[in-house]
């Protein structure tokens, strides 16, 4: 029985190595942020990190998961509370919902790759498809994440530098 560290809980699951991830996400261990769309590799809709990196969990099998941390999405924070997650709120993203979850872990790895992206990686990165067509305010939300970085950042220097400059 393949043992998978899924949003930082390890356990054994009863399904076969052979089994893509998305079907023992779902239906062994009851993750059903994850959604299947298309089931080859298309629509990007069963996104979750394996090792911090998006993969398409239908065409990933079980044994390729194995030793690896899977992140899906209901571990990207207990309450929704993760930076994407509250600019997805802020941005009024979602429309049916369908491919949001897919689209957030996405962007996740988007943002923790490349911090300030512009228009063009965006759209490099965003493979995923919304049949929805809520493209402009994913684009919006992930630069309303990378703005907030910034601005925390800069305030962050502007401390240091103060304290720095309050010791000399
Ligand atoms: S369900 Fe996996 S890419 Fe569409
Ligand atoms: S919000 Fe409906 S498919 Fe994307």
């Amino acid at each position: 029985m393949p043992t998978l560290r899924v949003n930082g809980v390890a356990s054994s699951v009863p399904v076969p190595t052979s089994m893509p991830l998305l079907w023992a996400l779902r239906d062994a261990l009851g993750l059903t942020g994850t959604k299947y769309g298309c089931g080859v590799e298309a629509c990007g809709a069963c996104t979750v990190l394996l090792d911090g990196e998006p993969e398409r969990s239908c065409s990933v099998q079980v044994h390729d998961a194995v030793g690896k941390a899977v992140t899906t999405i209901e571990g990207l924070s207990p309450d929704g509370s993760h930076p994407v997650q509250q600019a997805w709120v802020a941005g009024q993203v979602p429309q049916c919902g369908y491919c949001q979850s897919g689209m957030i872990l996405a962007a996740v790895a988007l943002l923790r790759r490349t911090p300030q992206p512009t228009d063009a990686q965006i759209d490099a990165a965003m493979r995923n498809i919304c049949v929805c067509g809520t493209y402009q305010r994913i684009r919006a939300a992930i630069h309303q994440v990378a703005a907030a970085t910034a601005a925390t950042a800069a305030a962050g220097s502007a401390g240091s530098a103060g304290t720095a400059g309050a010791r000399s």
